[in-house]
């Protein structure tokens, strides 16, 4: 059943936040704000067809400093499903090059009437430093190995989904953890919701020190595998690391590779995510990421109505303010 945008009303007292930077600050219950509202627009916007015009005449700037396909699709139709407009920018090509810094470039693109921005830059902090120089919403789509708060929250949205609760069940994070912003934001969100967390890789990329934060540390895969409900296989993000972590991608593979004969291993019903992009071979071999198990699609489902929720809650939160 779909709802009628009538029934979307206005958005709930207790989310008071007029950015999206983290889940590190959030509260237990602005989690489930966004993955209650979430939930709400898959089900109103499920048939692709309706537009929920809760945004009408608001324009979303999407600045993006790193390359996307998933987050930045996905915040402008997002934007778009709500009634609302976007614009994109692209900093190759853009007076950037003439030494216009990011805080000036991003006011000017403010100043024609913009309502909120969407920003990934691969030097943490950045969609903060904007949020404290703009008057419009920000919304953190990936700060270099900092944090991805809406990849975590469509990865939680999706398991949740499929089991019901977080609470009590074993979450694996397998790859490149030292380096992924998707593994910051799912240890913070899934330690709220009461999952128990593994953090599994080569010991270069897995360090003893999230064992502080309540997570536990493993580097052998084949060990922990029959316990976890879930496993959540990151893309080792060479880009950001200055020497191999590993001798050879055939050995990783070897090691961490999600495949059939694993498969056969873990746990009855195991649910296999990956926030891609996948490459397919490293973390995932081609029948896990195209098999029964593999969410990997739904996530990508899951991330619209994310952003959606994120977007509505943002602005929702700044023009109450305005008031
Ligand atoms: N998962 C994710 O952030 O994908 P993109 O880099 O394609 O946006």
């Amino acid at each position: 059943m779909s709802l009628d945008v009538t029934e979307i009303g206005s958005i709930p007292a207790a989310w008071t936040r007029r950015h999206l930077l983290g889940l590190e600050d959030l509260s237990v219950e602005e989690l489930n704000i966004l993955l209650d509202s979430a939930e709400m627009f898959k089900e109103a916007t499920d048939d692709c067809t309706r537009k929920i015009q809760v945004l009408t005449g608001k324009t979303c700037a999407n600045l993006f400093f790193e390359n996307s396909t998933r987050t930045r699709t996905s915040f402008s139709l997002a934007m778009r499903r709500l009634g609302g407009d976007t614009i994109d920018f692209a900093s190759g090509g853009s007076s950037m090059s003439k030494g216009e810094t990011i805080i000036d470039t991003a006011k000017n693109i403010e100043a024609m009437g913009i309502h909120a921005v969407v920003c990934r830059h691969r030097t943490p902090g950045t969609p903060h430093l904007l949020s404290n120089n703009l008057n419009c919403p920000v919304i953190n789509a990936g700060d270099g190995p900092h944090e991805h708060p809406t990849q975590g929250l469509l990865d939680i949205l999706t398991i949740r989904q499929q089991r019901g609760t977080l609470a009590g069940l074993t979450v694996a994070l397998v790859g490149d953890i030292q380096f992924s912003r998707t593994a910051r934001s799912n240890i913070w969100g899934l330690k709220k919701l009461g999952a128990h967390v593994i953090l599994c890789g080569p010991a270069t990329l897995v360090s003893p020190l999230w064992r502080e934060f309540g997570c536990e540390v493993s580097h052998n895969l084949d060990e922990i595998l029959p316990r976890c409900d879930v496993l959540n296989l990151l893309r080792i993000q060479f880009e950001r690391q200055s020497t191999r972590p590993f001798p050879s991608v055939r050995e990783y593979a070897h090691l961490y590779a999600m495949d059939r004969r694993r498969m056969d291993r873990a746990k009855d019903g195991v649910l296999i995510l990956a926030p891609g992009p996948i490459n397919r071979g490293v973390e995932v071999t081609t029948d896990v990421a195209d098999g029964p198990h593999s969410l990997i699609l739904s996530q990508v489902t899951n991330g619209l109505a994310v952003r959606m929720a994120a977007l509505w809650l943002v602005c929702g939160a700044a023009a109450r303010d305005n008031e």
